[in-house]
């Protein structure tokens, strides 16, 4: 790393421990287990080319991998994919987590789930569970995933969990078409028993890109949520906390995503790359190191790709000379790539990009010309929804 972005990484420090401390240790990891999923969502967040079951890492090496994570420091493990349940080997990762002193999470669509299927992964030593929601009920949820029935299965997921006594987070991905049941949701989240709701505007990147004009929300819907929030933040205090991420294309100010590439987390695809963020694969010629090949330690510290956005040290104008540089560590880099070709540019969500004004046009035009067919992810490369544009 060149000297000059030494300083920015003293996150975490852990003095005589070795070089690693240089660049802070890493918090948490998202450990993609699978791409495989039975739902469809058209904001998958998944790169476009999805692992196949063929090359996804063995028992061995994930259980290898999870113990090297212990020995680097990371405090949590966020079990996800695809859909995490789909590997029949889950608990036996879990069980090593446990044994090693991490965290587990399950992010889970829990349409895979059954009540002794999750208690096992309980005994195992799971410590909270993660449910994504895709409406307030099962018409419009069932759409939007792509699943028959899926909605029913979520709802009693819940209620499984809680009566594991799991914690429970509820992550509520919003859109132009299930804004509306805002509301509906905080106070379902309430009664599923969540101690935590997140209300997740899609972000556009990967499969979301082709499906930005069904999911773009209006500026009035954006300014009605973050109103909806607010006061469910007031209500709900002591009872629910409620995290909220507006769309990029709406904000004035970048978020600091990932809390900074190469900083605080990273995460572990099917096949075994470590990659700074879950959608690092949309950008093109990044050539990932991966768990195969290397260990963890070594990846963290001289991985080209962590390496390329750490820091400020890389920031072009007006980045470089930017107050907030060290709040918002620039943005998201998948978001200017997917934006203006470069993952090095300005993230055009900042005001201070020159492209700000033209996504923000663009986001407004998109979310009132009413095209609300979706073009579903799954394994056969994409299907257009039948029915009414
Ligand atoms: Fe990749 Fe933001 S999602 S840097």
């Amino acid at each position: 790393m060149p000297e000059d972005h030494a300083d920015d990484f003293q996150l975490v420090t852990r003095t005589g421990e070795d070089a690693r401390a240089a660049y802070g240790i890493p918090l948490a990891v998202l450990a993609e287990v699978t791409h495989r999923c039975p739902l469809q969502c058209p904001y998958c967040s998944n790169p476009l080319a999805m692992e196949p079951a063929s090359n996804e890492l063995s028992t061995e090496d994930w259980l290898r991998v999870i113990s090297e994570l212990a020995d680097l420091g990371v405090l949590q493990i966020h079990f996800s994919g695809g859909e995490p349940t789909a590997r029949k080997d889950l608990g036996q990762m879990i069980a090593r987590a446990t044994d090693v002193g991490l965290y587990s999470n399950l992010i889970t669509s829990a349409v895979m789930l059954s009540r002794d299927k999750l208690a096992a992964l309980v005994d195992a030593g799971l410590c909270h569970v993660q449910i994504s929601v895709q409406g307030a009920e099962a018409g419009l949820a069932d759409r939007v995933g792509g699943y028959r029935g899926g909605h029913a299965k979520k709802i009693e997921a819940a209620r499984w969990t809680r009566e594991l006594d799991l914690p429970l987070t509820v992550n509520a991905v919003m859109h132009r078409q299930n804004l509306h049941q805002l509301p509906a949701i905080i106070d379902m989240a309430v009664e599923m028993g969540a101690s935590r709701l997140e209300v997740a505007n899609v972000q556009y990147y990967g499969w979301a890109l082709k499906n930005r004009h069904a999911l773009m929300p209006t500026p009035a819907q954006v300014e009605d949520c973050t109103a909806i929030v607010d006061a469910a933040r007031v209500r709900l205090h002591g009872v629910m906390e409620i995290d909220y991420v507006i769309p990029d294309y709406y904000a004035l100010r970048p978020k600091q995503c990932m809390g900074g590439w190469g900083r605080q987390f990273f995460n572990i695809s099917p096949a075994g790359k470590v990659l700074p963020c879950h959608a690092a694969e949309t950008i093109t010629g990044l050539q990932f190191d991966t768990v195969r090949d290397r260990s963890l330690a070594w990846i963290w510290e001289h991985s080209e790709v962590l390496n390329a956005y750490r820091g400020t040290a890389w920031m072009p104008e007006p980045c470089r000379g930017c107050e907030w540089k060290e709040v918002d560590f620039g943005g998201c880099r998948c978001q200017a790539f997917a934006l203006t070709g470069s993952a090095g540019n300005t993230d055009p969500a900042c005001a201070k990009s020159p492209l700000h004004d033209r996504i923000f046009a663009l986001a407004e035009t998109e979310a009132t010309e009413e095209r609300n067919r979706f073009i579903y992810r799954n394994l056969s490369g994409g299907t257009e929804e039948a029915g009414p544009a």
